[in-house]
């Protein structure tokens, strides 16, 4: 018998307001067309004034613990993965866990970026299967509207906001690939390319907040190259292969990236959970959200074979195989 953790419940959150891509055509020169085209994306949700990461964060675990049939006061964990923090500190998490009405367990922010949830995941994972947790809330949750730079055509109609919770649970298994639960994880970061996205403010360098940066063709050749990559070692880890995959369920930056990675991992696309149309780019939130709708519409069901994978900022990047 070996320890895994288990996804449980799962649930997101999405700001009310909707924003297509043709309202940037009266600010910038674009058009929805070229938007769609090139990324696939064609609507995105921005936060309401005031509206901050951590309010969305607890709406969303709010949904991933009424979708588990527990409450707050069965979690001992929280963590979540942001780089759109409400404050400087303390943590998102500390205000997650205080929205929940939660007094015990821990709580602190992962930050990698795009690669984030996969961070987070790694990190809630090993405390469970070390012994140290028994249930934790995941949470992707980021308002990336608020350091976009409005004048940017080359990355302000990438963005959007949101939030998704994952509650893992520890469960006694086999020590099977056959298991439920979380079966592999493979991470990866290199600090030579952090100029490739990057935001030009932060804390101890310039006592801003400062404004995405990306060199975008680069990052697409980087995501294209390593995706695949870690997507292939952590399934190779977890006992599995390819074609034992139910759902890949990407970061969803760009629809061209998710394509060729589905190819290059001989996966048909019917098999891969697809929301960047709806929400566009949002980060650390992005897996979250997409494994959360997937659930929704009823693809993703449980003892399904998944395998998520993201890159971003760092860069940083990585893949986690587990079954639903
Ligand atoms: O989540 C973190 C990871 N991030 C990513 O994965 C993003 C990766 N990168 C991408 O998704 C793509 O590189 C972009 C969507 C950002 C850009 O697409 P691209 O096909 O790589 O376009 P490009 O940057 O090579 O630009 C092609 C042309 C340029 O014009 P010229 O120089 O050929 O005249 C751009 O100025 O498209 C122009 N362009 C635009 N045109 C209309 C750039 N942005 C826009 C825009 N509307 N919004």
């Amino acid at each position: 018998m070996t320890l895994r953790a288990v996804a449980t419940g799962i649930g997101h959150y999405l700001p009310e307001r909707v924003v297509p891509n043709s309202e940037f055509e009266a600010q910038i020169d674009t058009s929805d067309e070229w938007i769609r085209a090139r990324t696939g994306i064609e609507r995105r949700h921005f936060a309401a004034e005031g509206e901050t990461t951590s309010q969305m964060a607890i709406k969303a675990c709010e949904a991933a613990l009424a979708h588990a049939g527990l409450s707050a006061a069965d979690v001992d964990g929280v963590i979540v993965a942001t780089s759109t923090p409400d404050l400087t500190f303390p943590s998102t998490a500390t205000m997650v866990q205080h929205g929940l009405g939660m007094t015990q367990g821990f709580a602190f922010d992962v930050q990698a970026v795009c690669a984030g949830f996969i961070y987070a995941l790694s990190t809630a994972n090993a405390y469970i299967l070390s012994g140290q947790a028994k249930r934790i809330l995941v949470i992707g949750a980021e308002t990336f509207s608020r350091i976009l730079d409005w004048e940017d055509r080359g990355t302000c109609v990438l963005f959007g906001d949101g939030a998704g919770a994952v509650l893992l649970c520890a469960e006694e298994s086999a020590g099977a690939a056959t298991d439920r639960g979380v079966l592999a994880v493979d991470l990866h970061s290199d600090g030579q390319f952090r100029d490739l996205l990057y935001v030009d403010g932060g804390v101890s360098q310039t006592q801003t907040t400062g404004h995405l940066r990306m060199e975008g063709r680069e990052v697409f050749r980087h995501a294209v190259e390593k995706l695949a990559e870690t997507a292939h070692a952590a399934l190779a880890r977890s006992g599995n292969a390819a074609q034992d995959v139910d759902w890949i369920v990407p970061h969803q930056a760009n629809l061209r990236i998710i394509t060729r990675t589905a190819q290059k991992m001989g996966v048909d696309m019917d098999r891969v959970i697809v929301t960047v149309q709806d929400h566009g780019n949002t980060s650390a939130a992005s897996i979250p959200l997409a494994l959360s709708v997937g659930v929704a519409r009823g693809q993703i069901k449980k003892g399904d074979l998944l395998v998520t994978e993201a890159i971003g900022g760092g860069l940083a990047w990585g893949a986690v195989v587990l079954r639903w």
